[in-house]
């Protein structure tokens, strides 16, 4: 695998007020030993960025978003800038979730100009992909990956990878409690790892979809697999902590 590190991030979607954040993190702290080869980052709603980043600021944990406009600042209400998330320590945001991708309509040139707004911004994106279970049940799930790096890599060239993380999450798999199977996923992460050439020798590629404790290690024993982006498992201390361990 290279000199790939690992890494697992909480998406912590729209979960959390101020005092159960407080109490997660302090769980985790405590719990937390220190990892060699792994990092760990958090991905909380915007409103709560200023509370991690204080709270985590002399901890190896690392503080992302889950989404940004991609224009910059100006006259977009209700709206975040790539620059408004540096300026409150995130290091990552995670670009073309699937449910941002259905939910709020975001298309393959939209999640590219966010991929490229973020590194612009000094944040290194996370770009979800992810077939439905529809297109894999067609076996068209590479199809429609390949489709969805291709729109990005045109945008902002494969040099660009070097400073950005890919996680694959099969839409079918996103909080249903059905996992893809460790060589489901290995063939997958193969197959994204070869649209890089070269460059993907070190690109980090993360799966994503009901990763719980009990599922990690057999995922992680995967030579394509750098990690887990995880939804609710992340918001338990112990089995974040436990996830975070079992990438070591
Ligand atoms: O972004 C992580 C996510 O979509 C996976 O969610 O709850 O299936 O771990 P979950």
């Amino acid at each position: 695998r290279g000199d790939r590190r690992k890494l697992v991030v909480g998406n912590w979607k729209m979960n959390g007020t101020r005092a159960a954040n407080d109490r997660l993190l302090q769980a985790i702290l405590s719990g937390w030993r220190p990892l060699q080869h792994v990092d760990a980052a958090i991905c909380p709603p915007f409103v709560y960025l200023p509370q991690l980043a204080e709270t985590l600021a002399s901890s190896p944990l690392i503080v992302g978003a889950q989404s940004l406009n991609p224009r910059a600042n100006g006259a977009f209400t209700g709206e975040i800038s790539g620059e408004m998330l540096s300026d409150c320590g995130c290091h990552y945001v995670i670009v073309g979730h699937n449910e941002r991708r259905r939910m709020q309509s975001e298309s393959d040139l939209y999640v590219a100009e966010q991929f490229l707004a973020a590194q612009e911004s000094g944040l290194t994106p996370i770009l979800c992909v992810g077939e439905s279970e529809q297109a894999r049940e067609a076996g068209n799930a590479l199809d429609a990956i390949g489709q969805q790096l291709r729109v990005v890599i045109e945008a902002a060239g494969l040099e660009a990878f070097s400073r950005a993380v890919v996680a694959y999450e099969p839409i079918w798999a996103v909080g249903t409690g059905k996992t893809a199977t460790p060589e489901q996923a290995q063939e997958v992460h193969t197959f994204i790892r070869g649209q890089f050439g070269a460059q993907g020798n070190g690109l980090v590629i993360l799966y994503g979809g009901s990763v719980k404790a009990d599922n990690a290690l057999s995922l992680f024993a995967e030579p394509d697999i750098d990690g887990a982006l995880l939804g609710g498992a992340s918001l338990n201390a112990e089995e974040f902590i436990a996830i975070c361990q079992s990438a070591e």
